[in-house]
Parts: C-alpha cells; structure tokens; sequence
C-alpha cells in the first residue's frame, strides 16, 4: 500500500524541491499581524518568475545590492540596512511573524533600503536574480536541520549553491554564518567545492566581516556562545 503524503510533502512536489523552511505557522502577535496588513506592502516585492528584478526601478538608485536569505524577525537585516544607507538590502522571509516584525523595525527607523519578498529564496534566486548581479549575500543563521535525516532539508547545498553563485558579480561576497558545528562544517565543504567561488580567508573567517557589512551579534550568536556550540563564519567571493 503506497504511504500517504504529509501536507509538506505535497508543498514539495508542488513546487519541484525540498523546502529549507518549515511549514509550520508559529505564533504571531496583534502587533506583528497589524504590520503585515498596515505597513508591509510598503517594502514588498512579489514573487513573478516571469520579472528579473530591476535594483534602478526598485530603489532609484545604482548602489550596490545585498540579498539577504531568511530575515527571521529582521534585526540584524535592520542594523546592517541602517549603518549603510549607500547599499541596497533585498531580504527573503516566510515565517509571518518575522514579516510583520521586519515591518515594524523598517517603520519605527524610516529605512528606504531595504525590500522583502515574503517567499522562498530558493524560487526567488532560480526565477527572479539576474546572472553576474549581486555586490553580496548574506545566510545568517539559516536553520540547522539537526536530525541527520533532515539534513536534506539545509539551505547551503550543493545544488542551491551552484544556482546562486552566478547571480554574483566578480569579486562579490557570499557570507554565511552557523552555531552549528556540524552545519559548518557541511558549509565549508559545500562552498570550497563550488568552482566559481573562493575562500577570502584561509579556513573560517577570523571576524564576522565581509567586503561590505559587519554582521552584528544576535541571538543565535549569544545562544552559541552561551551554550558553548560557538560561531563559525565563512566569507567567499565570486572568481
Ligand atoms: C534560524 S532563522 C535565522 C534568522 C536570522 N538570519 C538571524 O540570524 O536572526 C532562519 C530563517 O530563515 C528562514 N528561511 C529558511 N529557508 C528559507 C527560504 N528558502 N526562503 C526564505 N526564508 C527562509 C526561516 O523562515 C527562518 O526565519
């Protein structure tokens, strides 16, 4: 007898790969809902595979840009956004709470550089980035997977590396950061194997800086360290 499929597995095959993200909702405060509503399509970019993104129609301006993947609740994409109102910031996020928080901070600090699309990076990268386009990316925290059979499930693959490496320009940054040891490890391997990219520094990066922003502490970082896991980042750049 054939098994039935989890709701999960249905989304997947929908959309022809395996999900980075949970599916399941989390918990939203009034706040949080209101901003999504009120105050999130102010700094909205839909998804539209049939569009590449165009950086001079969304900001009027030509300043370098940065794609963020997965914002959480936004803190540190503000920080960084706010200390560098010369760059331009795209962020992806699912998880409503972190879109409505993401709209309160950009609101309470009048931030013009930053836009999120409320979608899953991996469509937006494949469909929607043009080739040889980005100044540098971030993957702060992606989530761990830490069940060996949800491994399949981490962000920073072979696959998706391969597709996103294109989209940035010569001599642009991918920075990534895990407290998960062994996630560090799987980035290492996945970013010293992909033939485009290559490492600023000789193994992890000995300061969580990259060409163009200074990733600030956040929670993961304090959990890390609390919990003894520590902080690994990787900085490469585009060959
Ligand atoms: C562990 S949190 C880290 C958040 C943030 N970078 C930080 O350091 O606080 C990982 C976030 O990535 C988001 N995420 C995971 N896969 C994603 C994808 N494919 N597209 C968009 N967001 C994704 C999740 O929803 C989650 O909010």
């Amino acid at each position: 007898m054939s098994k039935e499929l989890s709701p999960e597995e249905l989304e997947e095959l929908k959309h022809k790969h395996i999900r980075s993200f949970s599916t399941r909702k989390g918990r939203i405060s009034k706040a949080q809902e209101r901003a999504i509503v009120e105050l999130f399509p102010k700094y909205e970019l839909k998804y539209d595979p049939s569009k590449k993104i165009d950086k001079e129609i969304i900001f009027a301006n030509s300043n370098p840009l940065v794609f963020e993947i997965g914002c959480g609740m936004g803190e540190t994409t503000v920080a960084i956004a706010e200390a560098h109102p010369d760059v331009n910031f795209i962020g992806c996020e699912i998880f409503p709470s972190g879109i409505g928080a993401i709209s309160l901070l950009l609101e309470q600090k009048n931030i013009k550089n930053v836009k999120i699309f409320r979608h899953d990076a991996v469509e937006v990268v494949k469909d929607m980035l043009p080739d040889n386009y980005l100044d540098g990316v971030h993957i702060f925290f992606p989530d761990p997977w830490r069940k060996a059979r949800h491994h399949k499930r981490r962000l920073v693959s072979t696959p998706f590396i391969d597709q996103l490496a294109p989209k940035l320009k010569t001599g642009a940054y991918l920075h990534c950061a895990t407290d998960w040891e062994n996630y560090a490890e799987q980035m290492m391997e996945v970013l010293s194997g992909c033939t485009v990219l290559e490492n600023k520094y000789e193994a992890f990066s000995p300061e969580p800086a990259n060409p163009i922003t200074r990733r600030p502490v956040t929670k993961f970082n304090e959990r890390g360290n609390r919990l003894g896991h520590g902080c690994w980042d990787l900085v490469f750049l585009k060959k």
